[in-house]
């Protein structure tokens, strides 16, 4: 079982993306992965609607860690709950960069969708230049351990995605050889701070139908997140339909 998860992030009117939802059901094939759409929160509502007889899994793309107050413009937990949302993004690079997301956060988030009974999907990646000097492997440690260390974590619990962020949207995709060697280092990480070392590890960053098999057949690598080439159904398709 391997888990192939799309993230759509912000794309598409809430019509074009039931026009992508209905085109997803269709060609996706029955499969022993696990399969989930992570759509804009306007389309979530839509995705349980459109996927309600099928085997795909609906998560969002990020949350607010409380269950409901005072706190204009966010969308809560309890509220992805209740639509029908099983899991949750949490500090995708986008977000850490583009909205100064901290650690502290990250974890207040994870504790969040893990209480609401959803599976957060834990985002984890270093910069090019991070990458380059050498420092990656002490980044990854850092944001791992800051938002990790000390939580009751079971492997069917959350997930861990390794997207580097110069991989990301750049058609730069990490060689098997070394996405496989980081993400067993972060299973060694997981090990130094006493978690469970064979949680699910997701690989995101360019991943497409003509690199998925060679991803996936890797030994550390448990699913793909994929950003641009789950937006297109055949495409996604083809990568869900990978049998290892
Ligand atoms: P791309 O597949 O477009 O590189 O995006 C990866 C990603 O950020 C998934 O969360």
């Amino acid at each position: 079982m391997k888990i192939i998860a799309g993230n759509w992030k912000m794309n598409g009117t809430p019509e074009e993306n039931i026009a992508r939802l209905r085109g997803i059901k269709e060609a996706v094939k029955p499969t022993q992965n696990k399969i989930i759409v992570f759509p804009p929160f306007l389309s979530v509502p839509d995705a349980v609607s459109v996927l309600a007889d099928s085997d795909i899994a609906i998560g969002a793309q990020n949350c607010y860690p409380r269950p409901d107050g005072a706190f204009t413009g966010e969308v809560s937990v309890t509220m992805l709950k209740g639509v029908g949302c099983a899991y949750c993004l949490v500090g995708h690079s986008e977000r850490r960069q583009y909205f100064a997301e901290s650690d502290d956060f990250l974890r207040e988030k994870v504790i969040a969708v893990a209480e609401a009974g959803m599976i957060p999907v834990f985002c984890v990646g270093e910069s090019e230049e991070q990458r380059e000097n050498g420092s990656y492997r002490r980044v990854l440690a850092g944001q791992i351990k800051n938002v990790l260390s000390g939580l009751k974590l079971e492997k069917e619990e959350i997930y861990i995605a390794y997207e580097p962020v110069w991989a990301i949207g750049t058609g730069k995709t990490a060689t098997p050889e070394d996405a496989d060697e980081t993400m067993g280092m972060i299973r060694e990480i997981l090990r130094d701070i006493g978690q469970p070392d064979d949680l699910y590890l997701l690989y995101g960053g360019s991943a497409k139908p003509a690199n998925a098999e060679a991803l996936l057949s890797r030994k550390n690598i448990d699913g793909l997140l994929i950003g641009g080439a789950s937006l297109k159904p055949d495409d996604f398709a083809a990568m869900a339909a990978v049998q290892l």
